[in-house]
């Protein structure tokens, strides 16, 4: 028998309440998603049954993600969900959480397409939210994405199947190109681990203590990966393709010149919603 009459909307304000005493900022927004988690139900569906009894079930599902996010446990964690591009993506502890920044990227992917690319290599594909967005706008093209996490290449898997682009895409383990010598793609895309060493214990305990390490860590200066990646993407890049990243703050500059370098063209920078230069893009150097 159910012994709880607190309806959706009491227990919503109570638990923003609990949320703002924790000095959780948009506590009601979140509680609403919390719930729509515990109770299985729809952003519309939750309006409706605002005056509603909330199950006993339901309850104790939903206070346990509100303790989890008093403590600072971001909604999309607890959730395990993350909207990107306008899909639902599946998140584990295993890859990296998603950022609507990293949509610059797949803008600048998809206004700089050509007629003629048909293949997408994402390198570090995490959840897939890349190379997935890209390919769910480009029907024609196939896609393959590379990380060195088995784990996170599960769950690009998952998201791959649910979003039905499994038809189009492969997911292989490697130490950035390793798996791939001797092909070519008309798009390379990466979002690479660019956080120096040092910084990684100063960031927000909803990055460092929620985002995996391996996708945080971008060596001692941040640049790393970006070395390896622009030192051999020539190799794999088709005649007039397109390498495009996304960077850190501060790092856009940096990065242009690296590319620029090692030959490449048409090099640009594009900035992100807040303004931050966010993503730089080039045509494959001439052969
Ligand atoms: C910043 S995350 C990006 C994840 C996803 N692409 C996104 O934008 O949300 C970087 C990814 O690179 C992967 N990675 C780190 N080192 C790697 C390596 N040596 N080879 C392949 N992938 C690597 C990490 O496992 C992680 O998934």
């Amino acid at each position: 028998m159910d012994d709880n009459n607190e309806t959706y909307s009491d227990l919503l304000r109570r638990a923003a309440k609990q949320l703002s005493n924790a000095g959780i900022e948009g506590g009601l927004r979140d509680a609403r998603r919390l719930m729509e988690n515990a109770g299985g139900v729809s952003a519309a569906e939750l309006i409706a049954a605002e005056n509603d009894v909330v199950s006993t079930e339901t309850l104790n599902v939903f206070e346990e993600f509100i303790e989890r996010r008093a403590k600072g446990e971001p909604v999309s964690r607890i959730a395990k969900k993350r909207e990107f591009w306008g899909l639902e993506f599946d998140i584990s502890p295993d890859v990296l959480d998603p950022r609507p920044d990293t949509e610059t990227l797949v803008e600048v992917v998809i206004s700089q397409w050509q007629e003629h690319y048909k293949s997408v290599l994402d390198l570090g594909t995490g959840s897939g939210c890349i190379l997935l967005s890209i390919l769910h706008e480009k029907r024609q093209a196939l896609g393959i994405g590379l990380d060195q996490s088995e784990a996170a290449l599960e769950i690009a898997k998952i998201n791959s199947k649910k979003l039905e682009l499994d038809g189009r895409t492969q997911f292989n383990t490697s130490n950035w190109f390793e798996t791939v010598k001797g092909k070519t793609y008309d798009v390379i895309v990466s979002n690479p681990p660019y956080i120096p060493s040092a910084d990684i214990e100063h960031l927000d305990v909803d990055v460092k203590e929620y985002d995996p390490m391996s996708a945080l860590d971008g060596g001692k200066d941040g640049y790393d990966d970006y070395r390896h990646i622009i030192s051999n993407a020539k190799n794999y890049l088709a005649a007039s393709g397109l390498i495009a990243f996304e960077v850190g703050i501060g790092q856009a500059d940096k990065i242009a010149e690296m590319l620029a370098k090692v030959g490449f063209l048409h090099i640009n920078i594009r900035k992100d919603l807040s303004g931050v230069k966010r993503c730089v893009y080039a045509t494959a150097p001439r052969v």
